[in-house]
């Protein structure tokens, strides 16, 4: 694809993003993170707060208030997220741009079993609106483990003021399965509305993932070929090379089908499957999504692998084996591959394979989404058959941002041999801009009440009711593990579920 002129180089000069601030400047308001001494807060929530502060994005009169166990005071806390921005944020570090988001961060210790932390929090919002004009406006995010979070949803319901609005951010795992995500869909139904209840999961907050439905929805040429009529099959990655992080206890109880195959992928699934939405707006995007996730098909135990990783080497390191890693049974059970085959039971896709796979310590951080097209009917080349490939459409969700086509291309010279050629759309260089970071796009999109891109409960329920049948099935055979080794693609039974259907995984 050849890339259209690119725009002025920096974001300052960029009249779209100009567009864009004038645009998505929210109401007043103060932003509760519950959780506030976590990892989360640190890698992503306070550069992301950060990066729309060093764009304008913020409200004019905006305050955070940190709420966790940890004992610290309110001066040590901003310390932390001044260390902890810069150390993951994006930008160059501006001292006087973080003095002005630093002026309206508070911190309280509470576990929120007592009383005392709720009037404690409840005297500090109303301190902020007094001096920080935030206008009674609440977001309140819940970056707890998911046990801690109907407490927290019960407290802030019965607490809720009248005066401005109240929005709670859930951050995923939403529940641990179909049951206990109904419970917490309940608990929170019964103090929120559900325009008020944003689910994260970031992967919709990421700019590629965005722009598949640009891709799809604002380009005539696709839609036509979007359907099995046209596509043989679809193939979706997302492959790591990180191994546990220090997050045995969560992984143990979660492993890779509830850490990334409920949610990820599946979003991924539906993105790619669905119709098109009447409108960019919440509810017509979500409808659409969650009728691709009641379409699908559990795969049956031939159509589901899992695996787990025994020692190997990334980029040339030596990695120990889930097993051996802290804080993980030697003799663990927990998944840390899934590969599978998904059929959307409907009339665009009846047939065709959604292929799926994802894993820790494979040999590279990867996510991608490769539509595979039928060949060509019989070709008039037979001599150079060989050389000839089906066409893919390959959108790179991360890293190298972009889309890429490939396509067969005769190759100079006498005689006549094929080779595959790509067109490529590379997001760095035809927009000369860093991509904003998930979490930037998600919290101001709360900030401004649009929950397109934040789960619906019906989604959520729906993905788990897959998992879990998945996972019942699983419950009857002990797994041969570890089956793969660090650093490898997966198991052999990943391959052969492709090779039983006369399909290969796409090479990297
Ligand atoms: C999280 C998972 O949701 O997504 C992690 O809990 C995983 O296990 C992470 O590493 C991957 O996110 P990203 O944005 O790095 O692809």
């Amino acid at each position: 694809m050849t890339e259209t002129q690119a725009p002025p180089a920096t974001e300052e000069e960029n009249p779209l993003l100009e567009g864009l601030r004038r645009r998505r400047t929210p109401e007043p308001c103060a932003l509760t993170i519950f959780g506030a001494s976590g990892d989360l807060t640190q890698r992503k929530l306070f550069p992301a707060l950060y990066a729309l502060a060093v764009r304008h994005l913020l409200p004019e009169r905006f305050a955070v208030v940190g709420v966790a166990r940890t004992e610290m005071e309110t001066d040590d806390f901003v310390a932390r997220m001044r260390e902890a921005v810069i150390e993951h944020g994006r930008d160059e570090f501006q001292e006087e741009v973080w003095e002005e988001l630093a002026a309206g961060v508070r911190y309280i210790v509470s576990d929120f079993s007592e009383h005392s932390g709720w009037d404690a929090l409840a005297a500090c919002l109303t301190e902020l609106d007094e001096e920080r004009g935030t206008a009674g406006n609440r977001v309140f995010y819940l970056a707890v483990p998911p046990g801690a979070f109907a407490g927290i949803v019960e407290n802030v319901g019965r607490r809720r003021t009248t005066s401005g609005w109240t929005r709670l951010i859930c951050e995923k795992p939403f529940g641990h399965d179909l049951e206990s995500a109904r419970r917490l869909n309940e608990t929170i139904a019964r103090y929120f509305a559900e325009e008020e209840v944003f689910r994260i999961d970031h992967y919709l907050g990421k700019e590629t993932v965005q722009n598949m439905l640009v891709l799809r929805f604002a380009n005539g040429i696709f839609e036509p070929i979007w359907n099995r009529q046209f596509v043989d099959h679809v193939q979706i990655t997302v492959a790591e090379s990180l191994g546990l992080e220090g997050r045995a206890a969560f992984y143990e109880s979660s492993g890779a089908i509830r850490d990334i195959v409920q949610n990820h992928l599946l979003q991924l699934v539906a993105l790619t499957a669905m119709e098109p939405p009447i409108a960019f707006d919440p509810e017509s995007v979500r409808n659409e999504k969650v009728k691709v996730l009641r379409s699908l098909h559990t795969p049956g135990p031939k159509h589901i692998v899992r695996g787990q990783y025994g020692p190997g080497f990334i980029e040339g390191a030596e990695v120990p084996g889930y097993r051996e890693e802290e804080g993980v049974a030697p003799d663990s059970e927990t998944e840390t591959y899934v590969a599978g085959k998904l059929f959307v039971d409907n009339w665009r896709w009846a047939d065709t394979p959604f292929y799926f796979r994802t894993g820790k310590r494979l040999p590279k951080r990867e996510t991608t989404i490769a539509i595979q097209f039928k060949r060509a009917p019989k070709p008039p080349f037979e001599a150079a058959e060989e050389g000839m490939r089906p066409n893919v459409l390959l959108l790179h969700i991360q890293p190298d941002e972009g889309v890429s086509l490939a396509i067969g291309a005769k190759v100079p010279g006498q005689g006549l041999a094929i080779r595959t050629v790509h067109m490529d759309f590379l997001y760095g260089g035809a927009f000369r801009t860093g991509l904003p970071e998930a979490y930037e796009r998600l919290i101001l999109d709360c900030m401004l009440g649009d929950a397109t891109l934040f789960m619906r409960a019906d989604e959520v329920e729906e993905q788990w009711a897959l998992v879990d049948s998945v996972i019942a099935g699983w419950r009857r055979d002990r797994p041969a593990f570890p089956n793969y080794a660090a650093g490898s693609w997966g198991p052999a039974a990943a391959d052969e579920l492709l090779h039983r259907d006369g399909r290969s995984w796409r090479r990297h």
